[in-house]
This record gives C-alpha cells, sequence and structure tokens, in this order.
C-alpha cells in the first residue's frame, strides 16, 4: 500500500502498483489472443478516459447521468431518513457529483461523518476528494485507490454506531458480465453490517433506438474514449495500435439486453505490443469487444438482489421509467 495523500481531512490509499501494469498486461494477454477478442473496460479510465467519462455525462444523448442525479435530488433526503446513514462508500465513484448529493442531505439531517472513495482512476478520486471537504466541514474523506474486483476487503472499516451506504452508481453494475456481476454483489454484500444498505444504479431496458444514441453520440466523444483504451495499451505496454485505424461500434443486443461496444479494425493490421513479446493479427473488418452496459428490469434486479442474499426495499426511478436507484439491505 502507497499512501497518496495524507492531511487531517483526507487520506488517501493506493493499492494499485506494478501488479496492476500485470493485470493489464494479463488482459491483454488473454484477451487479443482469443478467437473474439475482448478488453474489459476498466482499461478506459486513465486521466484522459475519465475526462472523456465526463464529457460523456454531459451530452445530450447520454441520459442516464442527469436522469440518475434527478432521481437522487428527489430521494436522497428520503434515503438519509429510512438509513440514518452517516457514512457513504462509493464504488467507481469518478467525479463524485453524485455523491455530493448524498452526503448534502446527511449533512442537513446532521448524520454526516465519513466519505469513502474507491476507485481506479487517481486523479479523478483525488480531486473530488479536495472539492468534497472545502464543501462540508463535518467530512473526512478515506479514498482507496484500487480496483473494486480485487480490492473490496481494503475498504475501511465502518465507523461504530454510524450506518452507511455502500452506492455503485452510475449503472456501473451493468459493464460486468452476468455472472460477474452477482459475484460482485455478493461480494459487495459481505461489506454490509445489519444497518447499512446497498445503492444501486441501474439502467433500464428502452426503447433501443435510445440506447444507441447514449452510446454513439453525434460529436464522436464516445467513439474517443472508447478508441482511449488502445492508447491505454500503446502507453503502457509500448504497443503501436493506431487508434484512427479502429472504427468506433455500439449496438443493442436485445437478446442479451445490454449495448456493446466495439473496435473495428478498418483495415487488415498487425500491432505489436512491445511490452509482451506479442504480436497481434487483425483481419479487417475484425472487432474487439471494449465494453457491455447490461439494461435491468425491475425483476432483474431482484433476482440479482436474491441471488447476492440481498433484499430490495426500496424502488426510486423517473417519470419516464430510463433508470433506476435501489435500495437494499442484507436478507
Ligand atoms: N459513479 C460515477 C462514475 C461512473 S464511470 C457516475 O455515476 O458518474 C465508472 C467509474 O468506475 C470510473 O470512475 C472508473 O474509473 C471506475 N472503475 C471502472 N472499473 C473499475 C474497477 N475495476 N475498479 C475500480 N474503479 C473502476
Ligand atoms: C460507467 N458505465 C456505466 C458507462 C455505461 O454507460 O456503461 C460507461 C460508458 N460507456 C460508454 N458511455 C459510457
Amino acid at each position: 500500500m502507497r499512501t497518496a495523500a495524507s492531511s487531517p481531512e483526507i487520506r488517501i490509499d493506493s493499492y494499485l502498483s506494478e501488479l496492476d501494469e500485470r493485470s493489464l498486461a494479463y488482459d491483454v494477454l488473454d484477451g487479443l489472443t482469443r478467437p473474439f477478442k475482448e478488453i474489459p473496460p476498466k482499461h478506459f479510465y486513465d486521466a484522459r478516459g475519465s475526462e472523456l467519462f465526463e464529457r460523456i455525462c454531459e451530452l445530450p444523448e447520454y441520459y442516464p447521468t442527469r436522469t440518475e442525479r434527478s432521481i437522487l435530488d428527489a430521494s436522497a433526503r428520503e434515503i438519509v431518513r429510512v438509513t440514518g446513514a452517516g457514512e457513504l462508500v462509493e464504488l467507481g465513484s469518478g467525479s463524485a457529483e453524485k455523491a455530493r448529493i448524498l452526503l448534502e442531505a446527511m449533512s442537513s439531517a446532521g448524520t454526516l461523518r465519513r466519505y469513502v472513495p474507491l476507485d481506479v482512476s487517481e486523479s479523478a478520486l483525488e480531486e473530488a476528494a479536495i472539492l468534497l471537504v472545502e464543501e462540508f466541514a463535518e467530512l473526512t474523506v478515506h479514498g482507496v485507490i484500487g480496483d473494486f474486483e480485487r480490492h473490496l476487503d481494503r475498504v475501511p472499516r465502518a465507523i461504530a454506531g454510524t450506518p452507511r451506504i455502500i452506492a455503485l452508481l452510475g449503472g456501473t453494475i451493468g459493464n460486468f458480465p452476468p455472472g460477474t456481476r452477482r459475484r460482485m454483489l455478493r461480494e459487495i454484500s459481505r461489506l454490509l453490517g445489519p444497518e447499512d444498505r446497498l445503492l444501486l444504479g441501474t439502467d433500464l431496458v428502452k426503447d433501443p433506438r435510445v440506447l444507441e444514441a447514449a452510446y454513439d453520440d453525434a460529436q464522436g466523444v464516445t467513439a474517443e474514449f472508447n478508441r482511449n483504451v488502445l492508447r491505454v495499451i500503446n502507453r503502457e505496454l509500448d504497443a503501436d495500435f493506431s487508434p484512427d485505424a479502429f472504427e468506433h461500434i455500439a449496438f443493442y443486443d436485445r437478446a442479451h439486453e445490454w449495448v456493446e461496444m466495439r473496435l473495428r479494425a478498418c483495415r487488415p493490421c498487425t500491432v505489436l505490443v512491445s511490452g509482451l513479446g506479442l504480436r497481434v493479427e487483425f483481419a479487417a473488418g475484425e472487432e474487439l469487444r471494449t465494453e457491455i452496459s447490461a439494461k435491468f428490469t425491475r425483476a432483474r434486479v431482484q433476482e440479482d438482489f436474491l441471488a447476492a442474499g440481498l433484499e430490495l426495499e426500496c424502488w426510486y426511478t423517473d417519470s419516464d421509467g430510463l433508470f433506476a436507484v435501489s435500495l437494499g439491505r442484507r436478507l
């Protein structure tokens, strides 16, 4: 563990190290040598990828961010009343824009103690921590720079007598394949004490045209975000991808009820990943899957909760039924 920051209000522990370059190395070695090539989406988020994601959140086509924010604006006080929470643990916290709404409600209720963001993006986490302690005088931040698939055990212990909310917002749960998704929920549920709650944001099944536009915006920001994974591999593993030789693809898979993002080679190409001594061939038109983004129904959330030993306690949605925020507790 490396201490990335330490002051009376902010402590940030980093668990990302060379080991994590090996995680990218492993994912590239594993994912680019299969007949159907695939890289997991967590590698989008270097500093540039996090900035591009922030721009996506502002796009007219990308409704999830503003919709989830409106749901939280409407329900944060009730969530804090129901839970009595004074601590927010947020997995995949990003810019912490939505955390602010919940922290504000805790502050108004007089319960606010601590915010624990966990993210792979060091830059996003540090910036968010500094802004939040300026905003809330009673707040301490204990950040964890890490991978929520490997470092959940690094989340600090709860403060005795302070119920906490563990949040996974933005629809990030949809970025896991179904089996991993249930495993993640089970692991998160193990962090919950009897008074604690899970707060889960899920994008909902809807008209495929709305979904496809959200992942293929007119300004091409999502396309750049998608190609950013190739820049990350070039930098971290000394590879020679030409990002412009790959076309951004986004489509709704009706059978699986998820959006897929892929990168399609515009022409045949050979990529050298020098850091791994690996040569990868792409045929013209060959595709590399970079993300799935599953869409949910209330029934699917309920089934996933049950499979993870959780009870769906409250379901908050917007008037158009675009997005939902669920509150759950251990069964
Ligand atoms: N919760 C925010 C951000 C969502 S974007 C919102 O709702 O807007 C997804 C976030 O999860 C990014 O900040 C990204 O850096 C982080 N992330 C992605 N994969 C991760 C992983 N495996 N471990 C930890 N953080 C991850
Ligand atoms: C972070 N995650 C929930 C986003 C999503 O919608 O699946 C990532 C994203 N990919 C393309 N646009 C946004």
